[in-house]
């Protein structure tokens, strides 16, 4: 070999090399992870890397994979400064994450907890994991009067208030067999400074893979997914008739929305802004990953009046089950399922980050820490509530919801058309699981 031949190995190594590692700090393509904002981290958990039929539960590839970005400098988002993390002790996905006002500790609450990289339920797992980001240490806490119903519950969006008490509403216990679950209608009470458990029993229609947003006021907004009509019969859930919880005095309420014609959807994510509003994003309304439209809506919590923001459309990412935070006036999505590119049986996973700034409802490309904030102050009372608005009111807005009650509908579907050949499946239309037999 000659010395120009010496250089030009030399060179394919190093860009080799370079690739190599460029790859190891890019996460892959996932959908159904669950995400928190730690102080200046933007923390992503789990989720489930298949591609393959989304409504087979044994095809699933559940990582227990943890990646952080650091908000706290500039980047560009197609080059995202992604850092990896100690994994999981288990794979998860399907749950979501509650961060602790008090320490900053992160809890996995419910969800599905599996053997890494495998669809075998590691049905002996327990229900909450506990993170300290300080030492990137998972462990699982002693709880004081678990109320052992709550295994295997997935389809929640818990979210923590400023006390550190963590509330669960409904969810399933569904692990992807058609003839053995139940829908729940429960409130769980988790308090974290005494690790002790509480199940309210409400008379309320349970919910799933719905979000839930807290407002400072202690009043969680429960918007979308599928609503239970028994233990075992849902359809999708109205946007105009809003299941509201008080944290003061464990009250329910039913808030009727108006405005905008606001479509069905589940598979959604939901953020709390500054001035109180909710801004939802993407999800699908049906099996056939049909996007929600509008892809993006806005529910003011005072006049609970739904309109619709002005966004380009140009480069507007169509996600369902993905990721999604308030970080000052930057609403930040990543992961998740790309619906205009996916069908029943193949899935376009995205590890791509979208920054919607919401000033003025446009996509932005640089990531400026110091111009994400507005000089609005919230509309709390209080430091506690500002911390809470701030800290929990953004994290609560993430989330995660799941694809099987959409596989649930989806088989139904496939019976009901097998049966119904001209059967079309339109919104709200009601799938009866308990028919199935
Ligand atoms: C579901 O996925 C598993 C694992 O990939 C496969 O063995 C099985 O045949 C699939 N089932 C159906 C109904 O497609
Ligand atoms: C699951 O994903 C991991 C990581 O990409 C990969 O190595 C493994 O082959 C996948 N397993 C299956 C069953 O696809
Ligand atoms: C992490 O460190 C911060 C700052 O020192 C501290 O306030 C917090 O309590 C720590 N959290 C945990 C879970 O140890
Ligand atoms: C599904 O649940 C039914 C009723 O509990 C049970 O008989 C059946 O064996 C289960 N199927 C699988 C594949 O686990
Ligand atoms: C769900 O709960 C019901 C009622 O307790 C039980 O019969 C069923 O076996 C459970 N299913 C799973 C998958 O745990
Ligand atoms: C446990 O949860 C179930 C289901 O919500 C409920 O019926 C039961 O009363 C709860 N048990 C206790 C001790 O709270």
């Amino acid at each position: 070999m000659n010395l120009f031949q010496n250089i030009q190995s030399y060179l394919l190594i190093i860009i080799l090399l370079f690739f190599f590692v460029n790859c190891q700090n890019i996460p892959k393509p996932r959908y159904l992870q669950t995400s928190s904002l730690i102080g200046n981290r933007l923390y992503f958990f789990g989720g489930d890397f298949s591609t393959t039929d989304s409504s087979n539960f044994s095809a699933g590839n559940i990582t227990n994979e943890v990646w952080y970005l650091d908000l706290s400098s500039s980047f560009n988002t197609a080059t995202p400064p992604w850092n990896k993390d100690v994994g999981m002790p288990i794979g998860y996905f399907l749950g979501a994450s509650c961060v602790s006002p008090i320490d900053h500790s992160v809890f996995l609450v419910g969800g599905m907890m599996f053997i890494q990289n495998t669809a075998n339920i590691n049905l002996g797992s327990w229900p909450v994991y506990v993170f300290n980001s300080n030492i990137s240490l998972w462990t699982t806490p002693n709880i004081i009067g678990f109320n052992s119903s709550f295994k295997m519950r997935n389809g929640i969006q818990p979210v923590i208030d400023n006390y550190g008490k963590i509330y669960t509403f409904g969810g399933t216990n569904y692990t992807g067999n058609l003839s053995s679950f139940v829908l729940y209608n429960d409130m769980s009470i988790l308090d974290t400074t005494s690790m002790t458990w509480s199940t309210l029993a409400i008379s309320i229609n349970g919910l799933l893979y719905y979000t839930a947003t807290l407002l400072p006021n202690g009043i969680i907004v429960y918007i979308g997914g599928l609503i239970s009509r028994s233990v075992i019969l849902y359809e999708l859930n109205s946007m105009y008739e809003i299941q509201t919880f008080n944290t003061k005095n464990y009250n329910w309420s039913t808030k009727v929305a108006s405005g905008a014609s606001i479509g069905s959807r589940t598979g959604h994510s939901a953020v709390l802004t500054q001035n109180g509003d909710i801004i939802i994003y993407g999800g699908l309304w049906n099996d056939t990953h049909t996007p929600a439209t509008p892809y993006i809506a806005k529910l003011d919590t005072s006049s609970w009046m739904w309109s619709i923001p002005n966004v380009s459309q140009i480069n507007s990412p169509q996600l369902s089950y993905h990721s999604a935070v308030l970080y000052g006036d930057y609403m930040i999505m990543a992961f998740g399922q790309i619906l205009s590119m996916s069908s029943i049986s193949y899935s376009v996973l995205s590890n791509s980050l979208y920054i919607l700034d919401i000033k003025n409802y446009t996509w932005i490309t640089l990531f400026n820490p110091n111009q994400s904030t507005s000089n609005q102050t919230p509309p709390s009372d209080n430091h506690l509530h500002n911390d809470l608005f701030i800290g929990i009111g953004i994290g609560a807005g993430i989330v995660l919801l799941g694809v099987f009650s959409v596989v649930g509908f989806l088989l139904y579907k496939r019976k009901k058309q097998n049966q119904y050949p001209k059967f079309i499946p339109t919104p709200g239309t009601t799938d009866r699981i308990n028919m199935m037999k």
